[in-house]
């Protein structure tokens, strides 16, 4: 074949256009792809070989060959060409100018429409353990913040008012259990997508003497596709690990929320490191989370990215479309974003400093103790709705008489119900209210020692 010919060029008359190969090259996102689009072309050539569709000398010099393109790409050496359209064409392309028409041999029972989802598979199956490994680093990470602000009480808020105060190390955890959810949920998208399609070929399978098993042995895959149309039309995986990795953003983004908020003067519960904070370019006295706002802005990247593969796939019709051309910018883009805010985001949140001070004081007043009054009196036997009307009641009177709880009398509190003892003082105080919901779940100390426990047996001690 003459360089700079198409591979496919052989019933065409005309030239493609110049900006037609501008519009539908791939390859200068998709060259990414070249360590596994090498791998599963060793593993292809392999198998044809095995099979003996090629000879064992024939594959073994695809093989060296493809094993030097390799080192050349990872030097920097090798040329990428707009012209080669996709990776596939300008590996092959090479491999042929390399060893001659043995190279042609390779893309025997194989087409770009099962290469190219090998590639994407292969691909996401390596980022998918990455990106395990940072949800991973990071819930380590809040597990040692939950150890070290055990003592820490906070108010905790719905709506964005004040509620009932917990644990800091309680909240920490919250998310530990959001990232295990994202953790399952990448765990289950990686093993789906862990299926051989190639054999597939261009939609209908081939009809040399291919033997599936064998290449999936050889790129470890535990299972072969069973249908050759739905293997070169699905995108199914592309769409679930972006839905994955979106609730992941979300998860980031909530908390960079909470970090924004509370790094404001008026929480001042936080603090940012200098080193992940910015300035204004007009008013000297800024210093804003920027870091975390932006995780929080490209949590819509990822949304986004979820939403175009969603779009792209709606009206295709059956199988393979080169429309699916266009998932690969949105998947690389997903798999970049989340990663680059799983490690910023784990480095911030470790240089951030919790002011246990302010975060106690704030859980101190606003009646967030009035629900343990309901619960006292329910212990006395009263249903809990009239108890509850009575504590509204009492809270009324206090904000009429700009009086907290804990600066009521006995003789008040019997104002409004007369079985009020005097063990209601202690009732109200913060470590009695948050020690006191000790059930599995709860923010008592001892609850939450107990899951920061059984985290560290999936964990190591931390
Ligand atoms: N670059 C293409 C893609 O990403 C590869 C498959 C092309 N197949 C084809 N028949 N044009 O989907």
């Amino acid at each position: 074949m003459a360089i700079g010919k198409k591979p496919w060029s052989g019933r065409f008359q005309k030239p493609t256009a110049g900006n037609v190969e501008k519009f539908t090259s791939s390859i200068h996102y998709d060259r990414r792809l070249y360590p596994y689009d090498i791998e599963g072309s060793i593993a292809h050539a392999t198998m044809l070989a095995g099979q003996k569709i090629i000879s064992k000398n024939e594959s073994a010099k695809i093989v060296s060959a493809l094993k030097n393109i390799l080192k050349d790409i990872e030097k920097g050496k090798f040329k990428f060409n707009p012209a080669d359209e996709d990776i596939h064409m300008a590996i092959e392309k090479e491999l042929i100018s390399r060893i001659g028409e043995t190279g042609g041999k390779l893309h025997s029972a194989r087409s770009r429409n099962d290469q190219i989802v090998l590639d994407v598979r292969l691909f996401l199956r390596a980022e998918i353990k990455m990106i395990i490994g940072l949800v991973n680093a990071l819930q380590r990470q809040l597990i040692k913040l939950a150890k070290r602000e055990i003592k820490t009480m906070m108010p905790g808020y719905t709506h964005m008012q004040k509620a009932q105060p917990v644990l800091l190390s309680h909240y920490f955890l919250a998310f530990v259990e959001m990232f295990a959810r994202d953790v399952q949920r990448l765990n289950e998208c990686g093993n789906r997508l862990n299926v051989l399609p190639l054999g597939a070929a261009a939609l209908a399978g081939t009809s040399l003497p291919i033997d599936r098993q064998r290449t999936a042995k050889i790129l470890n895959f535990p299972a072969v596709s069973n249908n050759s149309m739905d293997t070169v039309a699905d995108r199914d995986f592309v769409a679930e690990f972006i839905l994955a990795a979106s609730l992941v953003m979300m998860h980031l983004s909530r908390f960079c929320e909470d970090l924004i908020l509370w790094s404001s003067g008026e929480f001042g519960f936080v603090e940012i490191s200098d080193a992940y904070t910015t300035g204004s370019s007009i008013m000297p006295q800024k210093k804003n989370p920027d870091v975390a706002e932006l995780i929080r802005g490209k949590t819509a990247r990822v949304y986004g990215d979820l939403f175009a593969i969603l779009t792209l796939l709606k009206g295709l019709p059956m199988t393979y479309n080169r429309d699916l051309q266009e998932d690969k910018e949105r998947l690389f883009d997903a798999v970049d974003t989340v990663k680059d805010c799983l490690s910023i985001f784990t480095e911030m949140i470790d240089h951030t400093k919790f002011n246990a001070a302010k975060m106690r004081q704030a859980a101190q007043g606003g009646f967030s103790t009035a629900t343990d009054i309901a619960e006292y009196l329910v212990g006395k036997g009263i249903p809990f709705r009239r108890s509850h009307e009575i504590v509204g009641k009492i809270v009324a009177y206090c904000l009429q008489n700009k009086k907290e709880l804990e600066n009521l009398t006995l003789k008040e509190y019997q104002k409004f119900y007369e079985g009020f003892t005097d063990d209601i003082q202690s009732i109200i105080k913060l470590e009695r209210s948050v020690n006191s919901r000790k059930h599995t779940g709860g923010t008592a100390t001892t609850a939450v020692l107990k899951r920061i426990s059984e985290f560290e047996k999936i964990f190591g001690k931390i």
